[in-house]
């Protein structure tokens, strides 16, 4: 399978900066062969501007960072799958470590999102991770089974060939400490084995990418380790130059 090289831009970026980068990225990335398949994440606002921007650049496509598990009601300030796909999203981010311990969202409320976001027609790349307390207390296997388990619960079947999963150790976000080789190869490694148990069969074909300071220097170094199937870069992909030079690593 391609690879998969996302943008995560969180909470960065007005329109004009958006469609600035989103344009600069197709500039770089036009007439380079690669095989790789780059999604960006922009906030909600930005989502129609980077996806117009995209549009001509055949690997990409445009998700958005959360969504709500409900089609319309009364949910102020929330955002539905038809409104996202409307906008020009065919992704979204559901469970990352900044909904889960920054907005307090549950195990459950993520499952609820990844569910109904793909029984609704998105691709979900649904975030597990553990904190260095978990890590350094040996919960890491505990951590990344209740993460799967409760966020994959609902996902039909037949929506799992729209599924992706990025482990990121929430110690290495923004750090600028990447998990070492032997740390993210035992990570996905147990998440490879837990998915199983989860999903069957079906999960030796979920993509598992890698996120956590990834730079332009590390990135090819995470992409040749068994069960890395792709990289969610923050930081490092809010400027179209270096994203570019981890797309192409
Ligand atoms: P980072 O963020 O690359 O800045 O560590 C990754 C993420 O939060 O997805």
């Amino acid at each position: 399978m391609p690879k998969i090289i996302a943008a995560n831009w969180k909470m960065y970026k007005t329109r004009a900066e958006a469609r600035e980068t989103a344009a600069a990225l197709a500039r770089l990335l036009t007439e380079k062969r690669t095989d790789r398949q780059v999604i960006v994440y922009p906030p909600f606002t930005a989502i129609a501007e980077a996806a117009a921007a995209l549009d001509g650049l055949a690997c990409a496509a445009v998700g958005a960072q959360d969504v709500y598990p409900a089609a319309e009601g009364a949910f102020t300030g929330e955002i539905s799958p038809r409104m996202l796909t409307d906008a020009g999203a065919t992704w979204v981010l559901t469970g990352h470590s900044e909904r889960r311990h920054v907005l307090q969202e549950s195990d459950e409320l993520v499952g609820r999102k990844t569910a109904f976001a793909l029984a609704n027609g998105l691709c979900v790349m649904l975030c597990i991770g553990e904190t260095l307390k978990e890590r350094e207390s040996g919960c890491l296997r505990e951590v990344l089974q209740r993460q799967l388990q409760a966020g994959l619960a609902e996902v039909a079947p037949g929506d799992i060939s729209r599924l992706a999963i990025a482990y990121e150790p929430v110690w290495a976000i923004g750090t600028g400490k990447v998990a070492g080789p032997d740390e993210a190869r035992e990570a996905h490694g147990i998440t490879r084995e837990l998915l199983r148990d989860v999903l069957g069969a079906a999960a030796a074909s979920v993509p598992l990418l890698y996120g956590g300071s990834v730079k332009p220097d590390n990135a090819a170094g995470l992409l040749a380790l068994d069960n890395v199937d792709g990289l969610l870069v923050g930081g490092a992909s809010l400027e179209a130059e270096s994203f570019a030079k981890i797309v192409l690593a």
